[in-house]
């Protein structure tokens, strides 16, 4: 059978099953005769999306009407290591949306993908998704849903997977970057323009951390402290830095590397795109402090927290930083992976052209309307690119793959912009860059720079799993694709 029969076949079941027509939920995977593992769930989770007002330009100014998980911008959720976890979620918006556990690994029907792994919940519809959380470290969840609309409105959560073996620290503290295009009376200005979408993206100027301006974080006097930073703006790439303390990056998103002193990088700052999170030890001055985290990247720096001592660190003063355990992930053999290269760039028409997968069945139709996509395409990845608009069929996938094989895929960035690159339901092995300036790394999403080659390497998981650039405009507008692993 063909992919395009294939795609074709499960659209129109899934449609069947966003309108009412079919009786199961999900279609059968054709090729893929596995049956579902036993699912016992530890922990049940409601998650409904809806509007709320938060006052983001200051306590005195008006308010905006933002999207959040219920109520609670952010949301945390916190989770021990091995957690079963099921999330109800419950669609509150005036629009369709889906949610996806970014950077967890996990069965592919549970994934949030539009089309690919489920059709979209629709305002008052609900969805369940059994997640195994098997892989500690720094997470978060966000709609795969007009996701430049809904995330820029906020809808983002946290998701920490605790490591009971993890080393104690003194302090904890979870900082969520995010900028938002407001105007002065605290409305959304437009989330996308072309000028953006096109090119670096469209920039919000009101810069938060945790949805305020700036944290004073308590720390005690000669501790140490855990800083958890996500990057969870849809456009912005941000340079890291800390000052007025000893500091070691441990671990990449989520996943531990043995620390790596802040100061022995590049300009002392760790480069981080949408999407991209990281864990940073602080260990606090015997002094006090006070210890500044800021981003860097402009020439107004953004000094986003201030950690002040609070009382003096119970134990004696430690010696080099604290290592989390290193993680349990599955290593791809490098002697056997098979090579694959993929090229981002700035679409072209042989880029756009229809490729015919989709018949011109109404139900079909009413599936690809609910693709949640830009109207507009300007970018692609191998020279294809995600449908937007009125080009409304699935491209086929860029590689096919086999489960429990190894890849090594090369990812060229020959556009003058930078990519985070994502793939889901993976933790991929960095295994360098063609500029020589990443150490080596477990990460869901890789920064490429204008005319770097990065490479990363993992060992395929089956499902059909999406590897887009996470600058929600380009991902929008054509920079994403996907693997099919059977
Ligand atoms: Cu956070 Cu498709 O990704
Ligand atoms: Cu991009």
């Amino acid at each position: 059978m063909t992919a395009g029969a294939a795609i074709s076949r499960r659209a129109l079941l899934a449609a069947g099953a966003a309108f009412g027509v079919g009786g199961t939920l999900m279609p059968a995977r054709t090729g893929l005769a596995r049956v579902p593992a036993a699912f016992e769930p530890t922990q049940r989770l409601s998650l409904a999306a809806g509007e709320m007002e938060l006052r983001l330009l200051g306590p005195d100014k008006p308010a905006t009407r933002i999207y959040a998980y219920d109520g609670d911008p952010f949301r945390l959720v916190r989770v021990p290591r091995g957690t079963r976890l099921e999330a109800r979620f419950e669609n509150r918006l005036p629009e369709a949306s889906t949610v996806h556990f970014h950077g967890i690994r996990m069965p592919n029907e549970y994934d949030g993908v539009p089309t690919l792994t489920q059709p979209v919940v629709q305002p008052g519809g609900s969805f369940t998704y059994r997640i195994p959380l098997d892989d500690p470290g720094t997470f978060f969840f966000h709609p795969h849903c007009d996701e430049t609309g809904q995330s820029g409105r906020g809808l983002v959560g946290v998701l920490l997977v605790e490591d009971p073996r993890d080393p104690a620290f003194d302090a904890e503290h979870v900082l969520c970057l995010k900028d938002w295009r407001l105007d002065d009376q605290g409305g959304f200005l437009p989330m996308s323009e072309p000028d953006g979408a096109a090119k670096a993206g469209t920039f919000g100027a009101t810069r938060t951390v945790n949805g305020r301006a700036h944290l004073d974080l308590a720390a005690p006097a000669g501790g140490d402290v855990r800083l958890r930073i996500l990057n969870v703006d849809s456009t912005r790439i941000m340079d890291i830095g800390v000052e007025g303390a000893e500091a070691w990056l441990i671990a990449i998103d989520g996943h531990a590397l043995p620390p790596v002193p802040m100061d022995s990088l590049p300009d002392g700052i760790w480069r981080m795109g949408p999407a991209q999170r990281i864990d940073v030890q602080v260990r606090m001055p015997a002094h006090g402090g006070p210890v500044t985290i800021g981003d860097y990247r402009a020439s107004d720096i953004f000094t986003f927290a201030t950690l002040v001592a609070a009382g003096q660190a119970r134990r004696p003063r430690r010696k080099g930083p604290l290592a989390l355990p290193p993680p349990k992930l599955p290593l791809p053999d490098l002697k056997t992976a098979e090579f694959h290269s993929f090229t981002l760039q700035q679409a072209t028409d042989a880029a756009v052209k229809d490729t015919g997968l989709l018949p011109d069945d109404p139900l079909a139709k009413a599936l690809i309307d609910s693709l949640c996509v830009g109207s507009t395409t300007y970018w692609s990845i191998a020279q294809q690119s995600w449908p937007t608009g009125e080009a409304r069929h699935l491209p086929p996938p860029l590689a096919r793959m086999e489960a429990g094989k190894s890849y090594r895929i090369e990812i060229k960035n020959e556009t003058r912009y930078p990519h985070p690159v994502h793939l889901h339901g993976h933790a991929f092995a960095v295994l360098g860059s063609s500029k020589g300036r990443l150490p080596k790394h477990f990460a869901d999403t890789v920064l490429t720079q204008p005319g770097e080659a990065v490479e990363i390497a993992f060992v395929a998981a089956p499902g059909d799993w999406v590897f887009h650039c996470h600058i929600l405009e380009h991902m929008e507008t054509g920079m994403m694709g996907w693997f099919r692993v059977v």
